[in-house]
């Protein structure tokens, strides 16, 4: 495999020099979804699919990007401090989140390049993490060109904070599960993961179950089509922490301090998550609010507000349901607590029927689903899945499965049969793997 990956990077660089080999896993999410923006923990687990890219520095400071997936043009691009994204989607815009960002908040004395071959195994639009593993292969690119050892000279969680940032630059609104799993991930093992500051706990997988990935087939380009509407999310519990925020500070009499949501649990507040619904109870009304009135509960001007909090998010006559994003927070962040016990009890029932009410939640509080989800997790259930729901973005892409390690075959049949077959009316091999682990991204 990197023998064969070498080869291919001396026919697309003739002349460069000996390349060194890296690998970024993806990731599957297992419960906390559209949390970690909001610093509230999530838990999910490396897969064996991955991005692997060899790469050999260039001292002129060009960066020429190669994929062995002609759907994927060579790109080129000068480092400096002054990049700028190429058009969305284009996938150079992940290599220079990775450069900019590392020169932010590294502010290395050179600006070398590189000459970068990739190649992937890992489906991308589906809710798998391809955009953030393609920035952690680039990150570890441009380390080696900077000579630079991940871990030694900087350390794995840094770079994943750094990288979560830095992502930005492609123009979704993420947050730091997918760079903090990618790199301190562990084979064997599923990560609980908690931000500001970033810390990975290692959580057992059950020993009864298997993690099934389903594909849906609908792509969600999050950094493309998906992007306004996977944004609108982090904007909406922005605007909602706002008005937490502005609802504690009358009530206390004094400006209170919170940063983001996640503050209100693990801040000096320390909220207990009842406390945290009560709150939100009080800080927003019910139903979809109007502009207007989410501007007089802040106490500002419409169109500040609109600037401030909703920028690309469209201004929706009737309103925006903002207690319902708040909801899901506070439900979410209870089901991650209670998963990562659940593992740790090797409890797959109590598992299963968190995931379940979490897809219930991202689709009924969050708008993430689709019809195509929907019925997805309804069949996973069926053919005899302990729990069932999206994972990653929404939108389409995948559905993760809990499913009995004994009813597996009869699970992937069902599905096959029921939902691409029935349901899509496709033909040919489903879309469907069980999920393996692999360590953290690296060397090769
Ligand atoms: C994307 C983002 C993550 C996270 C998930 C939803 O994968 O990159 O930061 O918000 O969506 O949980």
């Amino acid at each position: 495999m990197w023998g064969e990956l070498t080869e291919a990077f001396h026919k697309a660089f003739p002349g460069a020099g000996a390349p060194k080999c890296f690998r970024a896993p993806g990731r599957v999410n297992l419960i906390g979804e559209h949390t970690d923006y909001n610093g509230l923990p999530v838990l999910p687990m490396t897969l064996a699919q991955e991005i692997r890219i060899a790469v050999a520095p260039r001292r002129d400071g060009r960066v020429l990007l190669r994929n062995a997936d002609a759907a994927f043009a060579p790109m080129e691009f000068v480092n400096s401090d002054t990049l700028s994204p190429s058009a969305p989607g284009s996938w150079d815009n992940y290599a220079k989140a990775a450069v900019a960002g590392i020169n932010h908040a590294l502010a290395p004395a050179g600006r070398p390049g590189f000459c970068m071959l990739a190649e992937s195994d890992l489906p991308s639009g589906a809710g798998l993490s391809s955009s953030s593993a393609l920035v952690v292969a680039c990150a570890l690119a441009y380390l080696h060109a900077l000579e630079l050892e991940l871990e030694q000279d900087v350390p794995r969680l840094k770079l994943a904070a750094m990288l979560a940032e830095a992502e930005h630059f492609v123009g979704t609104r993420g947050g730091g599960m997918d760079q903090a799993v990618i790199l301190a991930g562990a084979a064997g093992r599923a990560c609980k993961i908690d931000f500001f500051p970033l810390r990975v706990e290692s959580v057992p997988l059950p020993d009864d179950c298997e993690v099934v990935v389903c594909d849906s087939t609908a792509k969600a380009e999050k950094s493309g089509a998906a992007r306004a509407l996977y944004n609108m999310n982090p904007r909406l519990c922005h605007l909602g922490c706002a008005l937490a925020r502005a609802k504690l500070s009358e009530e206390f009499g004094e400006d209170v301090q919170v940063e983001r949501l996640g503050d209100l649990w693990y801040g000096p507040l320390c909220l207990t998550t009842r406390e945290a619904e009560s709150l939100f109870k009080r800080a927003v009304p019910e139903g979809p609010v109007p502009l207007a009135e989410i501007a007089e509960l802040l106490g500002q001007k419409p169109e500040k507000v609109a600037s401030q909090w909703l920028e690309e998010v469209p201004i929706v006559k009737g309103g925006y349901d903002i207690l319902a994003r708040l909801r899901h927070q506070a439900g979410e962040y209870r089901r991650v607590e209670t998963a990562r016990d659940a593992l740790m009890a090797g409890d797959s029932t109590a598992l299963g029927r968190l995931m379940n009410e979490s897809h219930a939640s991202c689709r009924d509080n969050l708008g993430i689903s689709t019809p195509e989800l929907d019925r997805l997790t309804e069949t996973a259930l069926e053919a005899g899945a302990l729990g069932a729901r999206l994972t990653g973005a929404g939108f389409g892409g995948a559905t993760v499965n809990l499913v009995p390690a004994d009813r597996v075959e009869r699970f992937v049949a069902t599905v096959e049969r029921r939902y691409y077959g029935e349901y899509l009316g496709r033909v040919g091999n489903a879309p469907i793997f069980t999920a393996h682990t692999s360590p953290g991204a690296g060397p090769a």
